[in-house]
């Protein structure tokens, strides 16, 4: 089959595009699935780069949407034939085999893209607003990237909430399509005037600061986000775009009595019964167009070099598809 194959780490050029790679055999609890799309997520990069490690040789890519080819042993719930959306790993392929408990049937009326456009991104959106901290109808919310992948979709989520949302973005063309969603302040922390994005924050919220900061950024907002929360305020910090943020003394946390946390979705769908929850919130709010999906681009397999270099570009709006 073909696949996507990193070796040893590093940038986009150690992304290798193999054209016949063994089709991997579904084992006890599996399903065998043919994947139609993949989703290219910004953790990919991170484990292409070994800032989160991985065993090597590795197939990157943590999600997919296709028909199930094959079960493995003692697995049930599912047919051949089915159309399913999965989380794992070894997406970016043409086959892959997955744990059937966290695979989900898709639901008629919803397309494969529009769920690969909304399946990680969106439930880490759900989570993120329901149990990190749960965002409550007139909370003020800043949140970083808000034209990305994720961030598309939480900004559609924290307004359907009823919070007030500040969204930073970098250019015209982004900000533009965050204003489109509701954003109630939209900010672009990449131009000049949007460089104190900090002050910004404290003007829309009359010097009081927000609710809680969702940062997804890290290393270049971290502070930044340290100073735009309230007093007892909360920052989640869920990603590494510009890269980690640094070591952070407790201490700091204290004058304004700060809460911080550091999600992982991952944490939240651990059960059957966890993941079944996100799953059928995230398919219902599809199917009633109550949540909107943003395509950037279907690339082809051959082409992910392009896609990683996108991504950690800047070049993309919503969410980098695959096509495998
Ligand atoms: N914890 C979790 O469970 C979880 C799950 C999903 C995603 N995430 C995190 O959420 C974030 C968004 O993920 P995504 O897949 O949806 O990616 P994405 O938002 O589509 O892409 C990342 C965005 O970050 C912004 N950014 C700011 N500084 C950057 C820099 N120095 N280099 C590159 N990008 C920079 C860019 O938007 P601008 O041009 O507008 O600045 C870029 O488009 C990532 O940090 C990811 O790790 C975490």
């Amino acid at each position: 089959m073909k696949a996507v194959v990193v070796e040893q780490t590093g940038g986009p050029e150690v992304l290798q595009s193999k054209s016949s790679y063994p089709v991997p055999i579904a084992q006890t609890g599996q399903l065998l699935v043919r994947n139609n799309i993949s989703g290219v997520n910004y953790i990919d990069t991170y484990f292409r780069t070994g800032l989160y490690p991985s065993a090597k040789p590795e197939v990157l890519g943590r999600e997919g949407a296709g028909i199930v080819a094959a079960l493995g042993p003692n697995t049930s719930g599912f047919q051949v034939g089915d159309r399913v959306a999965w989380l794992g790993t070894g997406g970016y392929a043409e086959y892959t085999a997955v744990s059937a408990a966290r695979a989900a049937k898709i639901p008629d009326g919803v397309s494969d893209e529009d769920v690969m456009a909304s399946f990680l991104s969106g439930m880490t959106a759900l989570s993120l607003a329901k149990e990190t901290y749960t965002v409550q109808q007139g909370d003020w919310v800043l949140l970083h990237a808000a034209a990305g992948g994720a961030g598309f979709l939480m900004t559609q989520i924290l307004k359907a909430i009823g919070a007030k949302v500040i969204g930073t973005a970098g250019g015209v063309e982004k900000c533009t399509l965050v204003k489109s969603l509701g954003a109630d302040v939209v900010i672009d922390y990449r131009s000049e005037e949007g460089k104190d994005w900090v002050n910004k924050v404290k003007e829309a919220t009359r010097g009081r600061g927000v609710d809680v900061v969702y940062d997804s950024v890290g290393r270049d907002t971290w502070e930044g986000s340290l100073e735009a929360v309230k007093r007892k305020g909360t920052i989640v910090w869920f990603g590494n775009a510009s890269g980690p943020v640094p070591p952070l003394p407790l201490a700091k946390l204290s004058p304004k009595c700060v809460k911080v946390a550091r999600p992982t979705l991952f944490g939240y769908i651990e059960t059957r019964e966890e993941f079944e929850y996100y799953t059928k919130e995230l398919f219902s709010m599809l199917r009633s167009g109550q949540l909107k999906t943003k395509i950037h681009k279907v690339y082809l397999l051959e082409d992910i070099a392009e896609v990683h270099s996108d991504l950690e570009g800047r070049r993309t709006m919503g969410k980098a598809l695959l096509r495998p």
